[in-house]
Parts: structure tokens; sequence; C-alpha cells
């Protein structure tokens, strides 16, 4: 097919040119007896013109044309199109196919509903918005594999049906026909077979791999994923965390120009629950949490006796905004968080105002409006109980309100490490110890002697990459010691016969001359949409699922012949 140039390409250059494009209708207008067509291709835009009674042809939207004809100076510009001074006058249309009506209008504006956008995704992904982001993850993929390239690292491809990976999600599993009752996993991650590569003495391994988990689905998660997955072996953290400092810088500046300044600072996982009461702080905005625990613990109130702690964020010029209905709202959040409620406190005339006042002195109020340095209007809210409750609803709170009062530069980008993360946290529910990250996340060597007597204090060679306040990425350092991972695996509770069993091949290879390896992954769909600022994690996947984990498209996951299940060895229980 005759195509001399990409629509979205012809400028005042090819002035007086004869060009062949083809497209898609995008608009169609009659001024009289002239037609006005916008004719798209994936990299734009270009308007063609005609006399209608030249060519008699019934043209609709989202037909595809090939067009050929003069390139010719418009008489009044469009400046929102890069092709917006130029047009082409038709000397030949040809019809290369119809199309229906379509179920949505393909623009970056559309009003159509998420199912629909999915279930059309064909026509959905036509839109100019769409094809950006594809653009933009393909490019990100082009970088990875140049930098990381570059850097000796080696692309490896892992197997997708597994054993279970750890990663402290449901596995996904897959039915085995030859070996019936036994399941593969798909992998959460390549975690086990990349420090099998680093054994294997590969050194540098790298892949851009599918993910699977079987979890409640977000905004910023899907079931189906893909990771930029990474090991090194002989390089410690400083060294590795500089090596994706440096993959970082170039992805910026070659897909949104943007100058990520180098190293990224890094903040020690407790100082970012104190402070920001989240393991990914947004830090593009203050708000920060206050400790009122010196201030408050021998106030009057009993909820406030012998907790773990007292914290507090400040809103500025909120308070003659918040009604009843607001205060109910927090307490509800407050609730879901554990807690029994939250104290909301008015300043007004110079003092802290609202029914909790009854239970603090002046001396107290006094020292609440010092540490909060709150002024009049300013609304203070302030939670107690266990850390790992109080600092969550704040910082949950700190985000609403950010979004709501419009404190973040949506055009910015805030990029830190967590690092020093607890190597094992407890369960909020059923009390039960569990990694952090993963049980292969090496312990720091000074804690190590803390593994018995007491867990919970131990910190890990693990790190972070959060990017605006979201989890754009996590590694450690790795256990390479058979007799650690061991321990770690009894301090989970997981029995010798468990261990065996999960990772029995896995310890086996630790005895042949494991190197000290580390690694990380990128949630590439995360980093992606990040990079384009949108806020929706399918707007960046081809062909997502739904938050019911439904391919509106597709109709998947379905019902299977009975055949199929028979050759299974599989009943279903209705
Ligand atoms: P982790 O579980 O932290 O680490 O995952 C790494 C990154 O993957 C992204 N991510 C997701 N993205 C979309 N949908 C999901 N359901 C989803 N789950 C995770 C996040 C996250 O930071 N094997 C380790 C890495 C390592 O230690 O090297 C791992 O998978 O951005």
């Amino acid at each position: 097919m005759k195509r001399t140039h990409f629509n979205g390409e012809i400028t005042l250059e090819h002035l007086g040119q004869q060009v062949s494009v083809v497209g898609w209708v995008s608009k169609k207008r009659n001024h009289g007896s002239i037609v006005f067509l916008d004719l798209r291709d994936r990299t734009g835009i270009v308007q063609i013109v005609y006399q209608d009674d030249d060519f008699n042809l019934d043209i609709r939207n989202e037909y595809v044309l090939r067009v050929e004809g003069t390139v010719e100076k418009r008489s009044v510009a469009n400046p929102k199109l890069k092709t917006g001074e130029v047009e082409i006058k038709a000397s030949k249309i040809e019809i290369i196919n119809q199309a229906k009506t379509t179920p949505l209008i393909i623009a970056d504006e559309t009003d159509a509903l998420e199912d629909t956008r999915l279930k059309y995704r064909y026509l959905d992904l036509r839109r100019p918005c769409m094809q950006h982001f594809l653009d933009v993850r393909h490019q990100v993929k082009m970088i990875v594999h140049r930098y990381l390239s570059e850097h000796r690292f080696i692309e490896v491809e892992t197997p997708s049906l597994i054993l279970s990976t750890p990663e402290g999600s449901r596995d996904y599993l897959v039915p085995s026909r030859l070996h019936h009752g036994k399941f593969y996993a798909l992998p959460q991650s390549p975690q086990i077979f990349k420090q099998l590569l680093m054994i294997g003495g590969l050194e540098r391994y790298y892949q851009i791999a599918r993910c699977y988990r079987d979890e409640d689905l977000r905004a910023d998660r899907q079931p189906e994923f893909t990771q930029i997955d990474i090991e090194v072996s002989f390089l410690n953290q400083d060294q590795f965390l500089t090596l994706i400092e440096g993959l970082i810088k170039v992805i910026f500046k070659e897909t949104v120009g943007y100058e990520v300044q180098t190293p990224l600072r890094r903040i020690p996982y407790s100082e970012a629950i104190n402070r920001y009461g989240s393991d990914k702080p947004d830090t593009r905005f203050g708000m920060e949490l206050q400790d009122l625990a010196l201030e408050l613990s021998n106030c009057a109130f009993n909820g406030f006796h012998g907790v773990e702690t007292i914290k507090a964020i400040k809103v500025s010029g909120q308070a003659p905004l918040t009604s009843r209905k607001v205060i109910d709202e927090l307490t509800l959040e407050a609730k879901k968080f554990g807690l029994s409620g939250i104290v909301v406190l008015k300043i007004e005339n110079g003092e802290p105002t609202g029914s909790f006042t009854k239970f603090l002195s002046d001396e107290e109020k006094k020292a609440i409006l010092q540490k909060m340095e709150a002024v009049d209007d300013d609304l203070v809210l302030i939670a107690a109980g266990p850390l790992n409750r109080v600092a969550p609803l704040l910082g949950a709170i700190r985000v609403n309100y950010a979004k709501k009062l419009n404190l973040i530069d949506p055009n910015s980008y805030d990029l830190l490490w967590v690092v020093d993360f607890p190597l094992f946290e407890r369960d909020v529910e059923t009390g039960g110890i569990t990694s952090t990250h993963h049980p292969f996340t090496r312990p720091r060597d000074e804690d190590l002697k803390y593994l018995d007597s007491d867990p919970t204090r131990v910190l890990s060679y693990a790190y972070d990459i959060v990017i605006n306040g979201y989890e754009a990425g996590g590694g450690s350092l790795r256990i390479y010691d058979q007799n650690v991972q061991k321990k770690i695996f009894e301090t989970l509770g997981l029995s010798d016969e468990d261990v065996k069993r999960k990772f029995g091949f896995f310890i086996d290879a630790f005895q042949y001359g494991t190197p000290p390896h580390a690694g990380m992954a990128f949630g590439f769909d995360r980093l992606i949409m990040i990079l384009c600022h949108t806020d929706n994690i399918k707007d960046v996947i081809a062909f997502p699922k739904n938050l019911a984990g439904v391919c509106p498209m597709s109709g998947a996951p379905q019902s299977v012949d009975q055949a199929q299940l028979d050759e299974l060895g599989i009943k279903i229980d209705e």
C-alpha cells in the first residue's frame, strides 16, 4: 500500500509535495460544498480537504482511507495540531474499509464508562492519549534494555509454570494434566530463579518479567503485571542503588525530559512512618505528623494513657469548613484503621476548641498550639494508639487533604529511597510474624543478635524506591548463608517439613558457593503510570482486567468444557 508519510509529521516543509497518507477518519465537516476530514494515524492528525462533488463518497467516522493529494498552506492555522499549518488537497480518496458507529468517542476526552472502554479496548486504544501511554511504555523498555546491557546485564527468561514463590500474595494455580491433583503456580515474581541465576554465576541479570498475584485489586494493582526485575552479585548496597539511580535518571530524562537529581534522598523506614505516616511518603507537600506524646500522655483523657504513640497533623485553614459530617467521616476513617476515634480540634480565637478540650488544661492547649504551630482556623487532628494504626491513619488523612486542597503540583516528580525496613512485621489481625519484603531479605549484621529474642526489632538491608507517593519498586541485599536462611524460615514459623518441600532445592543450592547478591524489581506498569501522570494503572496496560479481575472484552475468566475438566481430574463444587 502506497504511503509516503505519517500523518502527524506533515508540515510546511512539505508544501507543494504530492503525498499519500492512510488512516482513520476522526472527524468530518462540511462547509457548503467543501469537505474537511481529520485523518488520524498513530502519529497524529492531518487535515484533508476536497470538493464534495469531485468524489461523491459516503465517508463516516472511523472509516479507513488512503488519500493522495498535494500539501497546501491552510488559510487559518490550528495551533493545537503539529500539522496545523497545512492540509492535503485530495486528488484521490480510496475507502479501504468502512466502520460501524463506535460505542465510544475516539478522542482524549471521553465520557465512556470504564467497562465500555475495556469491552471495546481496541477502540479505546485508538485514542491518542492511550497511544502515547503505550509509546512511553515502549520507550522505557528500550532504555532499560540499553542501559542494563551497557552495564553488562543480560536478560534471562525464567519459567511461568513453577513452584510457588513467597511474595506474600495468593498464587494463581495451574492444574497439571499429567499429574492429577498437582498444580503449578504462576510466578508472583522471578525471585527464587534470579537468586539461582546468581548462584549459577550469571552475575548480572535482568528481565522484563510478567508476574501474577491473586490479591485485592486497586487503582495501582493488576492481577497480572510487569516488573523490571534485576539481580547482581558482588555489589554492596550503595553501589547497587547508584547503578539503579543511573537507570532512573536516563528514563526520566529521555521520556519526560525531567532531570532527576542524584543521589536520591534515603529516608529510614522509621522516619518515613513517624514523619509521613507511610512507608511510601509523598514529600511534595508538608503537613507532617507531629509527636504529641510528651504534651498529652498525662492529660485527663483516659484513652491517651499508656498508649504507644500520640500523633497529630495540622490542616491549615480547614477549621471553618469542618462540619459535623466531616468529623463523622474522619471518625469512620479512624475506625477503618482499627482505632476507636480521632480527636478533632478547631483553632478559634487563639485556642483549640471542640468537645475534647474538656480534657485539656490551659498548659496542654498551649503546648498543642506551640508544637503544631497552629493559628486561627487551623484544624488539628490527633490520634493515639499503636504506631502501626495511628501512623497509617494520619498518613492517609494527610494525603486525602493534600489532594482535596490541591497542595500537590500534578506535573512534579518526587523520588526517594526508603531504607532500613524491619525484617519482619506483625500482622495487625493475627499477631503473627511475616516478612516485610520476602524471606530472602538479609538482616542487618548488627541486628542478627535479636533474631531469637526480639525479631521485630531486626532491621534489614531492604529498600523501596518511592515516586510521588507510590511504591515504584523494591528490593534488598539477600541472605547468602544457608544457616541464616534456615533461621529466617524458622522464625517465620515454617516447619522443617515445609521448608524442605517449598524451598529445599533453593537451600541446597546455597551449599555450592553462593556469591553475595542483591536485587530489586520495579513495578514497570506503575513506573509508566507515574511518568505519564495518570492515577490508573489500566491506562498503561493494553488489555487490563477490571477491578473484579475480569476482562470485559473477552469475558475471561470463563467456565470450561467438561472434557477439559475431566482431563485434569477436576470436579467443580457448585
Ligand atoms: P515487590 O513485591 O515489592 O518485590 O514487587 C516489586 C514492585 O512490583 C510492583 N507491584 C505491582 N504492580 C502492579 N500490580 C501489582 N499487583 C503489583 N504488585 C507489586 C510494585 C512493587 O514495588 N521479588 C521482589 C523484588 C526483589 O526483592 O528483587 C518483589 O517482587 O511497584
